[in-house]
């Protein structure tokens, strides 16, 4: 089965301001460049919030925990867990095809999605409720065939009941998940063999089923004010005292504390402090494959400088002609910096601390999560003027040593952004996103 991004796509995505909180603190849970694992919760509460996953979606994650890009499209297009194209806004049907239950009666399952949701996978009901789609084992093969129904499991399914339960969905109902047949768990279908002694004061359910009852989600139902019931942690919105608990639990004794991460490129731990004072360039091109040509100036040695013009304090409002001609001199340097020979790089004039003690919000500038501003924080750069103020060279130099972040100032025309920033301007960026 063919995973894709769905041809139509959303420019941006941003997490609302609990969740970006609530991601922020899932991040302290793991050692020192190992964020990288908090990458499948992550995903799961942009599902959560958008109801699937756009590239938009997966890209804010990856750069949050400062992967490349492909790493988590790698992640998100894997699991059938992770949906790529917008899916029912009641449920989506995963109907298993493999083996197990391809011999027991998969494609009736199917024949029943087509009839009574939409002829296609990926499309959705008519009415926008529901959507299916074939996936691959569930690890519910004894009970073959079976579909996941939302979060839940629906075993031991005939075209029949499945066609049953379907229709009870859409009049709001929510059936009893698990087996159809009375089956307890993936015994014998005609019943225990041995062990029987445990039959006798067992719970009702089993586990699974007493637990998909006690959270109630199978399905986003739609209550009678049209607004949707929301899973047990959107519910419980993630509060300032939780975020600091969890910033508190990091602090104490952390797993693998002082243990270097290992070398399998994931290690985005800052440099030790003597090595960021004298940082030294590492080689290669500052630059990635989506930068752009240098200008002919640029290429015999010219680089075109920043403005040296100063920005207004504050200033806001339409554009006016200095602020074009900043950003076209933004333009310039980060196209030339593309070009700028690994020798000529150097490091821009850094801070020891935050002017006044205070540093800008440098997440305003996309393409940079918290990662990216604390290692930008621990080369000495705190400001938007600063960024905005960086020539060709000096952007190829941040460019070459943002460790695990090469390229980044160039793809994602910090400069330019900076200067906006700087000017007490908001990007097309800034104004979308929560922080
Ligand atoms: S084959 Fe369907 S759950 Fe394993």
């Amino acid at each position: 089965m063919l995973r894709r991004l769905h041809p139509e796509q959303p420019e941006s995505f941003a997490f609302t301001e609990a969740n970006q909180k609530w991601a922020e603190a899932q991040l302290t849970k793991f050692p020192e460049g190992r964020q990288a694992s908090a990458i499948i919760p992550l995903l799961w509460r942009a599902q959560e919030q958008e109801g699937w996953l756009s590239r938009a979606a997966i890209e804010h994650v990856a750069d949050m925990l400062g992967l490349a890009h492909i790493r988590a499209l790698e992640v998100a297009t894997f699991y059938f867990m992770f949906h790529l194209s917008p899916v029912g806004s009641v449920a989506h049907v995963q109907v298993c095809g493999t083996t197990s239950c391809m011999i027991c009666g998969a494609e009736d399952l199917m024949a029943v999605c087509r009839e009574k949701i939409a002829p296609q996978p990926h499309m959705r009901s008519e009415d926008g409720k529901f959507s299916w789609e074939e996936v691959e084992c569930l690890g519910a093969c004894s009970n073959a065939p079976m579909a996941q129904i939302g979060k839940d499991y629906y075993e031991d399914l005939t075209a029949e009941r499945f066609g049953e339960i379907l229709d009870e969905l859409a009049a709001g109902r929510v059936p009893m998940p698990g087996s159809q047949t009375g089956r307890y768990a993936s015994e014998p279908a005609d019943g225990l063999t041995s062990l029987k002694e445990y039959e006798a004061g067992r719970a009702e359910h089993n586990a699974s089923v007493e637990l998909a009852l006690e959270l109630g989600d199978t399905i986003k139902r739609i209550d009678g004010t049209e607004v949707p019931l929301l899973t047990p942690w959107q519910r419980n919105t993630t509060t300032d005292a939780e975020v600091e608990a969890s910033a508190a639990a990091a602090r104490s004794p952390r797993p693998a504390e002082g243990v270097p991460a290992d070398k399998t490129g994931i290690d985005k731990r800052e440099a030790p402090a003597e090595t960021k004072s004298k940082p030294e360039y590492s080689g290669g091109q500052a630059h990635n494959a989506d930068a752009k040509p240098a200008e002919a100036d640029a290429a015999a040695g010219s680089a075109p400088k920043v403005s040296d013009e100063p920005m207004e304090e504050g200033a806001k409002g339409p554009k006016q002609p200095a602020d074009e001609k900043a950003a076209d001199d933004a333009d310039a340097a980060t196209r030339a910096a593309a070009s700028v020979r690994p020798e000529d790089a150097r490091k821009p004039e850094a801070l020891d601390a935050p002017r006044e003690g205070k540093a800008d919000d440098l997440k305003k500038i996309k393409g940079v999560g918290p990662k990216l501003e604390a290692l930008l924080h621990g080369l000495g750069f705190y400001h938007f003027d600063q960024i905005a103020a960086w020539t060709a060279e000096e952007i190829a130099w941040v460019d070459a040593n943002l460790e695990g972040f090469k390229g980044r100032v160039t793809r994602d025309e910090w400069v330019k952004q900076a200067k906006l920033l700087a000017s007490g301007q908001e990007t097309e960026f800034s104004k979308r996103a929560k922080y």
